[in-house]
């Protein structure tokens, strides 16, 4: 069986659906999890989707991606702005690609957000298309595996 993409997602991001929908849109992160598995079906892949408010355990998820992932599509939530282990993990584990995505448009808010430790080790950025973004990415990703 083919291996699946693991879709990970930071801290904070269960609380979609309620937290400032202004900027991040009105789906929870279950909706965001149905689209994806609806692109999957689609697009002929299988998805692991998981979501941590923990640091370490997605650099746990990331490592047991090596093995287990075709590939990761990662929003990393703030951790994407700060986390050097999150950008070692996925540097260990190269040439696995990897794509962040932000549901804002990191460069539009405030200064401490427009860094991303992630983009420098990922094969690409997807940011401020809501949660379009995850579909986009799963696109991206299915036509390099
Ligand atoms: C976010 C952007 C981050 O700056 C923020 O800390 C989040 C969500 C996004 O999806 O737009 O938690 O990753």
């Amino acid at each position: 069986m083919e291996k699946p993409v693991y879709i990970l997602n930071g801290p904070n991001l269960n609380m979609l659906g309620g937290r400032e929908p202004g900027i991040y849109g009105g789906k929870t992160l279950v909706d965001i999890e149905t689209d994806c598995r609806e692109k999957a079906t689609a697009l002929n892949v299988s998805v692991e989707f998981r979501q941590s408010n923990h640091e370490g355990v997605l650099v746990d998820w990331v490592q047991e991606a090596a093995e287990h992932a075709a590939g990761i599509i990662i929003n990393p939530g703030a951790y994407g702005h700060t986390s050097i282990a999150l950008h070692d993990a996925i540097r260990a584990i190269a040439p696995l690609p990897v794509i962040e995505v932000h549901l804002s448009n990191i460069h539009a808010r405030e200064p401490f957000r427009h860094q991303t430790m992630i983009a420098p080790v990922a094969i690409g950025m997807i940011c401020g298309l809501g949660h379009l973004g995850y579909s986009l990415a799963l696109e991206a990703l299915a036509a390099r595996l």
